[in-house]
């Protein structure tokens, strides 16, 4: 780190994980065999990071929510090959915020990130944190992931056209995992990186927990919740007060079928807790005036397996489908239609931006939809209306976020000039 400027070296590379007892398992990882680093960076650097690519096959490095200009994106169009290194160079433009890196390539994205590549940027700023990471401040990353009987990830063994579901469940690549925290508020960090599952998550004791953070950061106001959706690739920042449990209180975070994500053990931190949760304070970035304007873009989603389209068409590298202005606001309308099986659920993910959900099917979005977001999930029937800025030039995809369908051509491209 010199000055603004900080340096990376983000390799993707093959590795051997022991994620049951005495097993190793073929997985892939960012600088470590399975996943990645948690790649913190700060409003304001310029972050001049070197990739490489140390697999066997061709990959790309996608910022999953940051503001990037389209070259630095890490699209489908910036492939690396194997054997070879890039470097891209960008300021942190936005505020506090948990996103995601992933590879990107053409196909084979859905791949990739199952055998293991992903991880987490946290971007941070100048006010003072009162969480902290590994002591009240954890990131869960949940992905589920389906092992052949040598307890390898075969992707090929598992591969469904409408998205891969795993029967085990891992949190930062572990199985099984518990954690031990203190007697106060804990922040975690949410990650849907599944291909395709949705999570609803909720406390085993019914309590509430506090939503402070959805995908480009902070709520306008920590938001009271018993039940929290997340969809692929969607981030949650949640609070939970661990005081107001009994030592011995069997405290698990489970999903709404009663499968147990992580049970807690409470430990009594034996001084003062005061770790009160920071006054949030939204950024403004699209107005509520820009929110007003009429709709200039419509998006389509369609279909299910290999027949899944946006507006009628599957993806071409070649073709621009949008254009938009850089710094306007756009009001676009994406529609789930159902098809004759119903339909279904379809995370809508735009790269390089953070929009704001205007509406749902005409009604005023939940409190915790009214932050920024990069990725909103659509019912089958389902219409939202978003206000979408591009803050940087290029070429920019926007996907369904089962990685399947995205793979099978759910996906387009707009230009911005
Ligand atoms: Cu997670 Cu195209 O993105
Ligand atoms: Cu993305
Ligand atoms: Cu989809």
């Amino acid at each position: 780190e010199i000055g603004n400027e900080v340096y990376y070296t983000i390799e993707a590379q093959k590795g051997q994980t022991e994620i049951f007892e005495g097993i190793q398992t073929k997985t892939l990882g960012y600088n470590s065999s399975f996943l990645g680093p948690v790649m913190k960076l700060k409003k304001g650097q310029n972050v001049h990071i070197k990739l490489k690519n140390s697999l066997d096959e061709e990959t790309t490095f996608h910022w999953h929510g940051l503001i990037i200009d389209g070259e630095a994106d890490g699209g489908p169009h910036d492939v690396i090959q194997p054997g070879e290194e890039k470097e891209i160079n960008f300021k942190v433009q936005q505020d506090r915020a948990t996103l995601w890196f992933h590879p990107h390539p053409k196909g084979k994205t859905a791949k990739q990130v199952f055998e293991g590549l992903a991880g987490l940027i946290y971007i941070e700023d100048s006010k003072d944190d009162p969480f902290e990471y590994g002591e009240n401040d954890f990131p869960l990353i949940l992905q589920d992931r389906t092992f052949n009987n040598q307890k390898q990830l075969d992707y090929q063994f598992v591969q469904h056209p409408d998205g891969t579901m795993g029967e085990s469940l891992l949190i930062n690549g572990t199985l099984s995992p518990r954690l031990t925290v203190n007697n106060e508020k804990v922040r975690f960090r949410l990650l849907n990186g599944s291909n395709m599952r949705n999570y609803t998550i909720k406390l085993s004791n019914n309590q509430s927990f506090q939503q402070i953070a959805s995908d480009g950061g902070l709520l306008n106001a920590p938001v009271e919740l018993k039940e929290l959706q997340l969809t692929p690739s969607e981030r949650a920042e949640i609070v939970i007060d661990f005081s107001k449990f009994k030592k011995d209180e069997d405290i698990k975070l489970i999903m709404d079928d009663g499968t147990v994500l992580l049970p807690f053990q409470i430990k009594d931190k034996g001084k003062e807790v005061k770790n009160e949760i920071q006054e949030p304070l939204t950024p403004v970035t699209i107005s509520n005036e820009e929110m007003q304007k009429q709709v200039s873009k419509e998006i389509v989603l369609f279909g299910m397996g290999h027949h899944v389209t946006i507006n009628g068409k599957k993806f071409d590298m070649n073709r621009i489908d949008f254009t938009q202005k850089k710094g306007e606001t756009e009001v676009w309308e994406i529609y789930n239609k159902p098809d004759m099986m119903g339909g279904m659920i379809h995370p809508f993910h735009i790269h390089g931006t953070q929009f704001k959900v205007i509406s749902i099917n005409g009604e005023e979005p939940p409190e915790n939809l009214q932050g920024y977001k990069d990725t909103i999930a659509l019912d089958p029937g389902d219409r939202a209306k978003i206000a979408v800025k591009f803050e940087e030039k290029g070429v920019f995809m926007y996907h369904c976020h089962i990685l399947e369908h995205e793979d099978n051509g759910m996906m387009g491209q707009i230009k911005v000039e």
